[in-house]
Order: structure tokens, then sequence, then C-alpha cells
């Protein structure tokens, strides 16, 4: 008895280190199993340790958090020198992050996340020249091992963005911009080479990311190299090319703050468009980097009329501010001192992440995944954006990486 309860003290603490191993803890896979795939967006390190374990107790689904944007995977030479590491703090890049926090992610204009922070590539590279492009395979490629190794899929995010996408990009060699044809068919270069390399692990891909205006009387996002090369076209032309490449794969469009009734507007014109030109396009990614201004109703009505166009609703970067909206006016009107996590904090946030799953759990037919943007508080972007400095609580899970209260207000959807 006594050689037994030894044995059991020993194993108690390593199912305490987790935090998650508390009898009263289902992991989120259980909770959500029959309504959506859950997600977490990771990096080279969320996928190893204790976080590693974490991830694979928790998720079915993946993202990349940087790793298959164009400018981690790309390697142009007017960019980084042939042979050397991509280097954090380059120009269009977020600084490496240090001891497990992730960098500060650069203010936006318009206060929305022009990049996250964290996760470029770290060790060997791993180089290959398709058709002219030069690709470092190596982060994306230790993801997507690990993915299929523990048997997930994967979100693919993101092919077509206004932000981290190399300038070398949208030139040739000499520097003059290509022309609108030219293009294309580096598009469907790059797209060729990605799709397929993932096409094993990846269910769907973020086709466009962010082509909506945040300005009401305009459509879409004018400040943008796609934009200006190529006009409106380019989004249809996307996702004709990307279609073209693999059939099978899911076709998503993803933007921000597509809760907000007039931004919502815009998307339902935009993508009715699109469907009605035959252009395929399966499926909305609502980013949801929400705040306590994000009510039921609105998240209701928007996954209802995205719904209604003939799409699937996925819920791609879910995290909570505990802080006001930043969308729109950025942090310029913020508090500026991080707030401590108050009681009254504590339970603002489990009521809105409550509120939230209410409305998910309601209209689980017509939505196919929800991704949160990071694993656990001490790791999310939202450290340091829109504000530099200010730390943020906006995950289910805290800094020790313990389930919060607004897990458990989750979890009460689900276990009654
Ligand atoms: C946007 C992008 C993501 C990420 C976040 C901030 O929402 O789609 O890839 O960069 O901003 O972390």
């Amino acid at each position: 008895m006594k050689k037994l309860f030894g044995i059991f003290a020993g194993i108690l603490p390593c199912l305490m280190l987790s935090g998650q191993a508390q009898s009263d803890f289902v992991p989120l896979k259980e909770l959500f199993k029959k309504d959506f795939l859950i997600g977490v967006a990771v990096n080279g390190r969320t996928i190893t340790g204790d976080a590693g374990k974490m991830v694979i107790e928790n998720f079915n689904t993946l993202t990349c958090e940087n790793e298959m944007k164009p400018q981690s995977l790309l390697y142009f030479r007017s960019q980084r020198p042939m042979g050397a590491p991509p280097q954090g703090g380059q120009p269009g890049q977020p600084p490496q992050p240090q001891g497990g926090q992730q960098g500060q992610a650069p203010q936006a204009q318009g206060g929305q996340p022009r990049q996250g922070a964290g996760g470029f590539s770290q060790g060997p590279l791993k180089l290959d020249t398709i058709n002219g492009l030069v690709f470092n395979w190596a982060s994306a490629d230790r993801i997507a091992d690990f993915a299929r190794q523990n048997k997930m899929t994967m979100r693919g995010h993101t092919l077509v963005w206004h932000s981290q996408t190399p300038a070398a990009f949208f030139t040739d060699d000499k520097g003059n911009q290509l022309t609108k044809e030219q293009l294309y068919e580096r598009l469907r270069i790059y797209m060729t080479a990605v799709m397929n390399r993932y096409k094993d692990v990846i269910f769907c891909w973020d086709v466009v990311n962010e082509a909506l205006s945040d300005s009401p009387g305009n459509l879409y996002r004018t400040s943008s190299k796609w934009y200006e090369i190529c006009g409106k076209d380019y989004l249809a032309q996307a996702f004709r090319i990307a279609r073209s490449v693999n059939p099978n794969v899911k076709l998503i469009y993803n933007d921000y703050n597509l809760v907000d009734p007039a931004k919502l507007d815009r998307a339902v014109t935009m993508l009715k468009e699109l469907k009605d030109a035959g252009v395929p396009v399966d499926g909305v990614g609502m980013q949801g980097h929400w705040s306590k201004e994000v009510t039921a109703e609105m998240l209701n009505t928007a996954i209802n009329r995205l719904a209604a166009l003939g799409l699937e609703v996925q819920i791609t970067e879910l995290d909570v501010t505990t802080y006001s909206n930043y969308h729109g006016e950025g942090g310029k009107n913020q508090v500026q001192e991080t707030q401590p996590y108050s009681k009254e904090v504590e339970d603002r946030l489990a009521d809105n992440y409550k509120t939230y799953f209410e409305v998910l759990h309601k209209n689980a037919d017509k939505i196919t995944s929800v991704t949160f943007w990071g694993l656990h508080d001490g790791i999310s972007w939202l450290n340091g954006f829109p504000v530099r400095g200010r730390s943020d609580y906006p995950l289910l899970f805290d800094r020790e990486m313990k389930p919060k209260k607004a897990y458990y207000s989750v979890k009460s959807v689900y276990v009654k």
C-alpha cells in the first residue's frame, strides 16, 4: 500500500504539470467534438515541450502563426542574402521573440495588425528553387510534420495578403513592377508549389486575407500592391488559380471585424459579387479578434448573413482582448497601462467567452472550425498590440498554461 502511494505521489506532480490535469478539465477537442474542429495558431516553439503536449491534448487543427505566409516561405535574393537565415527585425518583420514572450507587433493603420509576432524561420534552411522562386520550407515543414505525426489537420494561412509578402514578389529581377499578367503567373507558380507541398495535411486555405476596406464608402482596401497592380480582379483570380491547383481543398476568404455591421455589409456585398460571378469561394473566415463590445446579436447576425450566401463559416483567429475594441482607432484612445487581472476583468472575460460560445454552439451547423490565435496568455500577440508594452489576458489558458475561469465558462456551455 505504502509502495503504491509512493508511486502515485510520484505521478501526481507530472499530472499537475500541464495545469490541465485537474479532474474537472475536459480537453477542448472533446468539448467541441460534435460541433466543429478546434484549432490553435502555433509557431516553432509552441509545438515543443509542455506547450506541444498541451497542443496535442486540446486541438485537432493547427494554423501557422507566420510560417506559411509568403514572407516566411519566400527567399528573395534582394531581401535576404542567399544562405543567410531570415532575421527578425528586418523591414516588415517583427523582432524575434525572447524567452517565450512574443515580440511586439508593429502598430498598423486603422487599428489592425499588419503582422503577428514571432515564429519566423529558425534552424537550418531548406531551400528549393521552383520556376524561379526560391522557397525556404524549414519552418513550415516542421509544423506540418508535427501535425502529420499527431494526426491533426491544418488551416493554410495565407496565400494573398497586402501584408507580410516580400516587396520583391511584385517586381522583376531589375526591380520593375510586374504587370497584372506577370503577377498572376507568379501567383500560379507560388500557389502550385505551396499548396501541393502541404496538400496531404491542409484542409482549407485562406486564399485572400483582408481585402476589404475599413472606411465607409470604400469596398476594397486600396493600399495594397495587389489592388494597385490588378484592381479588384485579383480576388477572383486568386480563388480561380487556387481551385485549379487543388480542386479538393476548401478555399476561404479571411478578414477581421466582420461582426461590425458596416464591415459586414461590405463583406456580404463583395462575397455575393464573387459567388454570383461563379468564383470558387467555399467559406469565410471571421478572424474573431473580439472585445467586450462584440455582442451575441452582432456575432449571430454575422454568422447567419455570411452562411446565407452559401458559405461555410470559420472563426479563424479567436482571442478576446480585456481592453476596448481596437479596430478602427488602434492604440490611440486606448488605456496605455497594463491593467491588473482583477476579479472584475476575469469575470467579464468569462462572460464574454460564454456568450460567444453559446452563439457558436447554436450555429454549429454553419461553422466548420474555430481556431484560437495563440495557446495561452503569455504568448498572445495582444501583449504589445495595439499598445506597446501593455499586457493582455485574451485566451482560455493563463501564463502558466492553466485553464482560466473563461475556460470553465466555455465548458459550461457544453457540460451542464
Ligand atoms: C491578422 C493576420 C494574422 C496575424 C494577426 C496578428 O489577423 O491574419 O496572420 O498576423 O493579424 O497576429
